[in-house]
């Protein structure tokens, strides 16, 4: 039985005693399922995970997706390598988001690897998005519950975008980057039914029906509450663990703190359905 201790108020959990590089029973995945709904975001220490074995582990969870814009390992298309250079201006998920909500179909959830972090700095922080629904007046839900936001990959991925700047990651130019998708600004969680805030800084443009500097004005508000430090936890990393977050319940940020050293980490993303 592996032991579950939580990391914060609000979420984040640390998961001890298991292997995941190992053939896992059906009732511990189970187990590791149910603690990734209830604390949203699973921290593994003294894991040693190879791309294969991260890809069989994810794909417990679902159909493994492949990044639209980042090229995958050659051997591995689902594993994306997250890698910092010493000399690097820009880090790859160095600002707020939840992955790829730029999809008709965001992943659910996203498995990350440290396979080498730097001796200092390098953590991510991860907000709960049902905590700062949860946190807003009755007014401002009832305004918020039936709006629609608009989400794109252009502002990361389209020439010049933020993601594009980082010498070290494989980005691609491809069909749909400007395109804009449409989501509930409040999802309900599919297995939870718990609400959650569905927007951020990374992906949101707009909201539909409102003009450009109304939904600018609201988004920024939402943007700046919605990973006010009530919400959040962080994982300082070490080499060999493994984290596994809930993209329909958090954001996420990659601090970018280590200026000088490398930051190598592999990720996989399990295929999720359309927000509702
Ligand atoms: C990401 O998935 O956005 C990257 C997270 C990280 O490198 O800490």
């Amino acid at each position: 039985m592996a032991s579950v201790e939580p990391m914060s108020g609000t979420l984040g959990a640390v998961m001890r005693g298991v292997d995941l590089s190992s053939s896992l029973s059906d009732d511990l995945v189970a187990e590791i399922w149910n603690a990734f709904l209830e604390h949203h975001v699973l921290y593994f220490p003294d894991q040693d995970l190879t791309p294969d074995a991260q890809v069989r582990f994810g794909r417990h969870f679902g159909e493994l997706d492949t990044h639209p814009f980042v090229e995958g390992m050659e051997a591995h298309p689902e594993v994306i390598e997250i890698v910092t250079e010493a000399d690097d201006r820009v880090n790859f998920g160095g600002g707020w988001h939840s992955d790829v909500t730029f999809l008709e179909q965001p992943d659910l959830g996203s498995i990350l690897f440290a396979v080498d972090v730097p001796p200092f700095g390098g953590d991510t922080l991860f907000a709960n998005q049902h905590a700062a629904y949860d946190a807003l007046s009755d007014t401002m839900k009832d305004m918020l519950d039936g709006l629609v936001a608009k989400h794109s990959a252009g502002p990361q991925y389209a020439q010049g975008g933020y993601s594009t700047l980082s010498r070290s990651m494989k980005t691609k130019p491809a069909e749909g980057i400007d395109t804009i998708v449409r989501h509930p600004l409040v999802r309900t969680h599919p297995e939870t039914g718990k609400k959650a805030l569905y927007v951020n800084r990374a992906f949101t443009v707009g909201i539909a029906g409102m003009r450009h500097d109304e939904a600018q004005a609201l988004l920024e508000f939402l943007f700046v509450h919605a990973v006010k430090e009530p919400f959040t936890c962080r994982i300082r990393w070490t080499s060999g663990s493994v984290a596994m977050w809930d993209n329909r319940s958090v954001q996420h940020y990659a601090l970018f703190d280590y200026h000088g050293h490398r930051r190598h980490m592999r990720r996989v993303t399990v295929k999720g359905d359309r927000p509702r």
